[in-house]
């Protein structure tokens, strides 16, 4: 931070309304803002946490579109959602509102209308995509095509997902409307675009020589836009859902969804703070943060800036937007079209009163500098090796070993020995080095920091065994337990950013301890006398059988995707019927199936083939079925192919199978069951 401000305005990258908040939003925007948020309190520094939904744009209707619904639907049934999750996760917004607001409405429209009074936008009429059938033009996400850059087959009419590339419809090769499949036709339309080559030179100046110090992710794609010059952009499109655009003869046109977005930091604030909002936005001393995901970095370093420039009247630019990688899950990008994600309602119902396990796992995994991965094996394994069996063991041995030998009232402490010196020095530290690394966004690091309160606790009580010198010098356990409870209110005031809920039940038992970050680290955290509550635990062991049930969900998932994705093989060359002719296939019933030995992938097969000799086949399906299962089946074979050696065993025939889309050879059989040897024509 290079001056002291007086307040901190945080704002959280609004999500859209189109699907349920998952664990990838959380790690890459709310639950660091949150820790941010509520690190500023806990210093008594002023702070505002601004969240909201963001209910315009395509995905929204296209949703609509496809339920049979109004987008409006889709937008309070989301928004309602989200809203109600992000609280039971205890992201303390100090408003989470939604843009359909009327004020956001009348705040976005007036913000376009000043604009286009000053003379900051420029109108032009071009050609657009436009969908016949649909009778509607087409951008953003109406449309898709092959990527004019990496040449993915389906990039988006307003980005491409694959190389992240920003787009204009118009640069899609091959484009396809994705409401009703139809090639587009181009039409002419006119718009409004905002120059940003206008703000290009202000922009330099404000980000490549006075923000230096954003993470390194955020300021190099902001340099590497500006080195390839930037273009007007549109700022309307043809649309009905959306805030109309305030002006003569635009009926039928929207406010581009990137406009108006934004806007609703303001306008949500102004809905907070009817009376005072402008201080939030346009006083020198607000420090303005933008919590954000990384492909949302241009449209809040550069759009965005520009548009406030435009704008004037003192509107501030944000001191710092520190954007996140991706979180994938389980080795695979999240997705919400093909469901690969952990919905955060739906990890609130199965493992309720869990929250500050997610929030833990989440920040302990933040993808700050790289893309990082989810897995459940890695959340089981910190809940129960770190939570549990460090912080969670570390309190819950100080609460009891207060209550054995002082009624549960924490004693005076004596004069500290060198151990407790070393254990005050030490806390000391962490307090250092957890500010500096939360001051800086280091969310990851600062954890550590503040798990190493509990791991310092630990040592210290096992290097200070009370339980030993209880009965050679009593008067010196008081001083141990006493510098105990320093350190466990020490963690309760430490961890509140990272896990509010656990530490406002350890504050608690710590007879309902003040947080307060000024004090942290020191001996006068918590004072002598105090007395505490019962011993509780303030987390507890998840067993392998709820971790099956995530990933089990999660395999089956992993198949319907597939299932939905297969795409058959590309027909072999036509052949004549003589060809076909020539093959005998028959149906055939399993007699005997056993393993061939050493031969992983190998079934050895009897079929009763209608004639008495019977027939031997071995076939490559071991890895699909046991033998068990195909005893008694019918099977199709052909009947004539020449025998083979396999592994030693003559195989009179091959047995017919269809690749299945997950992978699994599906043996192949009559529909009802046919006399052995009945030939298939
Ligand atoms: O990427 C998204 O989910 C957008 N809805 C974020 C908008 S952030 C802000 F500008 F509102
Ligand atoms: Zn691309």
């Amino acid at each position: 931070m290079s001056k002291d401000y007086k307040r901190t305005l945080i704002t959280t990258a609004l999500p859209y309304t189109n699907g349920p908040v998952h664990i990838g939003h959380l790690a890459g925007v709310y639950v660091p803002a949150d820790i941010y948020a509520r690190y500023l309190r806990l210093c008594g520094r002023p702070v505002t946490l601004i969240g909201g939904s963001d209910e315009h744009g395509v995905p929204i209707t296209l949703k609509a579109r496809k339920e049979g619904v109004t987008p409006q639907d889709i937008v309070d049934r989301y928004h309602a959602l989200i809203k109600k999750s992000f609280e039971d996760l205890g992201i303390s917004f100090d408003i989470y509102s939604r843009t359909t607001s009327a004020i956001h409405h009348d705040t976005a429209s007036e913000f376009f209308r000043r604009l286009y009074d000053k003379g900051e936008f420029i109108e032009k009429t071009s050609e657009q995509l436009y969908d016949p059938e649909a009778g509607q033009f087409l951008a953003d996400r109406y449309v898709t095509g092959e990527c004019p850059h990496c040449h993915h087959p389906a990039a988006y009419g307003d980005q491409c997902e694959a190389c992240g590339t920003s787009l204009a419809a118009t640069d899609l090769i091959n484009p396809k409307s994705t409401i009703t499949g139809a090639v587009p036709e181009l039409r002419q339309t006119r718009h409004w675009y905002l120059p940003l080559d206008k703000w290009e030179p202000a922009l330099r100046e404000w980000i490549l020589e006075g923000h230096k110090e954003w993470k390194t992710n955020v300021y190099g794609q902001c340099k590497s836009w500006l080195d390839l010059g930037l273009q007007p952009r549109a700022v309307s499109r043809d649309l009905s859902w959306g805030v109309p655009v305030p002006v003569e003869g635009a009926e039928g046109k929207v406010l581009y969804v990137w406009f108006d977005a934004p806007i609703g930091y303001i306008s949500n604030t102004k809905e907070l703070y009817p009376d005072s909002w402008e201080t939030w936005w346009k006083d020198p001393e607000t420090r303005i943060i933008n919590f954000i995901g990384k492909d949302n970095i241009v449209f809040h370093c550069i759009v965005f800036p520009a548009m406030l420039m435009a704008y004037g009247d003192n509107f501030q630019l944000p001191d710092n937007v520190p954007a996140n990688e991706f979180l994938n899950l389980e080795g695979d990008k999240i997705s919400t079209s093909r469901n690969w994600a952990v919905w955060l309602h739906e990890y609130l119902a199965d493992f309720p009163g869990k929250q500050d396990v997610l929030r833990y796992v989440l920040t302990a995994n933040a993808p700050e500098t790289k893309d990082n991965d989810f897995t459940w094996r890695d959340f089981q394994a910190r809940n129960n090796n770190e939570l549990v069996a460090i912080l969670g063991n570390f309190v819950n041995r100080v609460v009891v070993l207060t209550h054995k030998y002082y009624d549960g009232v924490v004693p005076a402490a004596g004069e500290y020995e060198a151990i407790d010196r070393e254990a005050f020095a030490e806390m000391a530290q962490l307090r250092t080095s957890l500010t500096d690394n939360l001051e800086t966004f280091h969310f990851r690091e600062a954890l550590k920091d503040a798990m190493s309160f509990a791991r310092l606790g630990n040592k210290y009580l096992q290097d200070a065994e009370p339980w030993k010198v209880i009965k050679t010098d009593p008067e010196r356990v008081k001083t141990i337990i006493n510098v105990c409870a320093q350190i466990c209110a020490s963690i309760a005031v430490a961890m509140e950013p990272f896990m509010p809920f656990m530490s406002k039940k350890l504050a608690a038992i710590l007879g309902n301890l003040t947080l307060d970050w000024n004090i942290l680290g020191s001996d006068s955290v918590i004072a002598a006398g105090t007395v505490l509550g019962q011993p509780e635990l303030l987390f507890e062991k998840i067993d392998d059988a709820a971790i099956q049930a995530q990933t089990d969900r999660l395999e089956a998932i992993k198949k319907q995707n597939a299932l939905a994705a297969f795409k058959p093989e590309e027909v072999a060359p036509e052949v004549k019927i003589d060809d076909f002719a020539k093959l005998d296939i028959r149906v055939g019933t399993v007699l005997e199936c056993t393993a061939v030995p050493k031969a992983k992938k190998l079934l050895q097969f009897v079929i009763d083939d209608g004639t008495p000799a019977h027939r031997t086949i071995v076939s490559g399906i071991a890895e699909h079925y046991s033998p068990e299962e195909l005893v008694g089946r019918q099977v199709l074979f052909i009947a004539n192919l020449a025998p083979a050696k396999i592994r030693g065993v003559l195989s009179q025939g091959m047995i017919l199978s269809a690749l299945n889309a997950d992978g699994r050879l599906i043996v192949a059989a009559p529909s009802a069951p046919c006399s052995p040897g009945a030939q298939v024509k």
